[in-house]
């Protein structure tokens, strides 16, 4: 009787021509007759991808997570979902983040699957395959593709993205030679595998392990090594354990399992990004998280992982180190300790036999890295819909600080006059970038952390408090203001900074303000050219972007996409 239940028995248990037609063609690939007696049918989401090199492995993994599948008597059915790469994609890969998330919900939904194992990992592809398999709600499980080998450079660790800004800087600074950047640049990615350091790949795998929706060190575990195929092949088994107990996404996915991963976020100092992507999950499934939610959960926690960007390890040490089960046993007292998992038991069985074996990676609550750490959530008439910073990756200098503004309109307008040596710019100036944000650019890129401009750092300038509707890399740091909403191409006052107005960044009150009086503010807005929101994309996918894409704050999904559908469809293809 429970097979019958089972949503794939709907297309395979049926002995009329939809059931022949839905077989037969699936036994065009050698599966035999009892394949489909009934038995869980398990979709692999897969993004595999050359052209996603973190994802580059992914075929070898699907390998393993099938074998868990067979083994416990389930039938694995792998399909390819839209792979995006980080590094490569044009104009950023956060643009088509939905248009995954489309595609995986619809694959989902459209194939007679009971379970789906999401198998990704750069940046953009864990938060899209999870909006996507949330507005299903199907027992899910994520295997992530798993941090590369660490960095080398002559005999040092290097980490992905943190030393890419750093050594560019030396270039332009005239402190490091071109051969030097080009060894540097074979010797930071070594192998198959996610940004090794505290990025937004490494950062979501870790959020994704503390909610409960993989299996224990998946988010630490090495692309290349056994543990990984390990955990791989035992997903395989659990996804198939989920089916038969019919245990869902949003079973697991409870307002209890946000709370908890924006501590962990805290902690582990995680990606900006996180926030985008946490808020667009919770849409998916009816919760209620806002950008506040980041700053008020967050302010306890002090940041315990001494990882790049904003500390010095790198994600090999921090597995070997003890990873996420030794995070969520140093925050126990504050995390919601009985939710529950992917296994079917409570988180706390993730956690309650970790030890930690290096205690420079992991540091206990007493003596963190730094105190200062999670998310701040800035408001003011500068963002009147909030703006972020990650302060641990900020100068604590500029943590309050008042300058003028040196504008760039756009990102075309700061790539030609950043390095001109006749830009009215001072070490107390304040950048502003617009024309980044999700509409602007379009997609919102990681283009926040802008660069120091060449002539302060030839004075020896390393950081400036700088402020735009962008994104930027989870690898970076900086005094960054980030995702100000609403962004300037919506009309926000962004749109408004000229050169030379003071602006007023005081992070500990959570204030960003442009001093500017009620009256002038009023004509610069009279005088902005009237948006009409009308998108300059005649067709395609970037016009269906640019009309429905939400701002930064709500975590730039679709405004027809937020919420759910369930994975009912009814009629039958013939
Ligand atoms: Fe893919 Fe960093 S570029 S994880």
């Amino acid at each position: 009787m429970a097979k019958k239940e089972l949503r794939s028995h709907k297309s395979y248990g049926k002995n009329d021509k939809d059931g022949f037609i839905h077989r037969s063609w699936m036994k065009s690939q050698g599966f035999p007759d009892d394949s489909f007696d009934g038995r869980p049918v398990i979709g692999i989401s897969n993004t595999w991808s050359e052209i996603t090199p973190c994802n580059g492995h992914l075929r070898d993994l699907a390998e393993y997570v099938k074998r868990g599948i067979w083994q416990a008597g389930g039938l694995p059915v792998e399909f390819p979902s839209m792979s995006l790469g980080e590094t490569q994609m044009r104009p950023t890969a956060m643009l088509f983040r939905n248009l995954l998330a489309m595609e995986v919900e619809e694959s989902i939904r459209g194939n007679p699957i009971d379970g789906v194992v999401l198998l990704g990992g750069c940046d953009k592809t864990t938060p899209g395959q999870l909006m996507g398999a949330a507005s299903v709600n199907l027992p899910t499980i994520v295997v992530s593709s798993g941090p590369m080998l660490s960095g080398k450079y002559r005999g040092k660790d290097i980490g992905s993205g943190t030393d890419v800004w750093k050594f560019s800087d030396s270039v332009r600074a005239g402190e490091m030679s071109m051969d030097d950047f080009i060894a540097a640049e074979r010797g930071m990615s070594r192998s198959p595998g996610t940004c090794m350091t505290m990025g937004s790949a490494s950062t979501f795998a870790c959020i994704v392990e503390t909610m409960g929706i993989s299996l224990p060190y998946n988010a630490t575990a090495l692309a290349v090594e056994a543990d990984r195929r390990r955990i791989s092949h035992i997903t395989g088994r659990t996804i198939v354990n989920m089916v038969n107990n019919n245990l869902r996404l949003s079973d697991i996915l409870t307002r209890s399992a946000f709370e908890d991963a924006i501590k962990v976020h805290a902690a582990i100092g995680g990606s900006t990004n996180a926030v985008i992507h946490l808020i667009a999950l919770a849409g998916r499934l009816g919760i209620d998280l806002t950008l506040d939610d980041f700053d008020h959960l967050s302010r306890e926690v002090p940041l315990i992982v001494d990882l790049l960007p904003s500390g010095k390890y790198l994600m090999e040490d921090f597995h070997h180190a003890g990873g996420i089960p030794v995070v969520l046993k140093i925050l126990e007292r504050s995390l919601n300790t009985d939710r529950t998992t992917v296994t079917g038991q409570p988180i706390k069985t993730y956690y309650e036999n970790a030890t930690c074996f290096n205690t420079e990676v992991i540091r206990e609550l007493e003596a963190p890295v730094k105190p200062l750490s999670g998310t701040w959530v800035l408001k003011g008439n500068l963002c009147p819909n909030g703006a972020i910073i990650k302060p641990n990756a900020a100068s604590e200098s500029l943590l309050s600080h008042v300058g003028e503004a040196v504008v760039f309109e756009n990102i075309e307008d700061f790539k030609a006059r950043i390095d001109d040596d006749d830009l009215k710019v001072t070490a107390n100036s304040i950048l502003v970038l617009k024309g980044c944000g999700p509409k602007g650019y379009p997609g919102m890129p990681e283009v926040g952390n802008m660069p120091i401009p060449k002539k302060l750092l030839k004075q020896g300038v390393q950081d400036m408090v700088r402020i735009s509707d962008a994104r930027m890399s989870g690898t970076a740091f900086g005094t960054v203001i980030l995702h100000v909403s609403p962004e300037s191409e919506a009309g926000g006052p962004l749109a408004l900074v000229k050169n030379g107005d003071k602006i007023n960044f005081d992070g500990p009150n959570r204030k960003l303000e442009l001093w500017i009086s009620y009256e002038e503010m009023a004509e610069r807005k009279a005088q902005l050219e009237k948006k009409t929101n009308q998108s300059p994309f005649l067709r395609g996918y970037k016009k269906l972007y640019y009309e429905h894409v939400l701002q930064a704050h709500e975590g730039c999904d679709m405004d027809f996409l937020v919420g759910a559908s369930g994975d009912l469809e009814e009629r039958e293809s013939h």
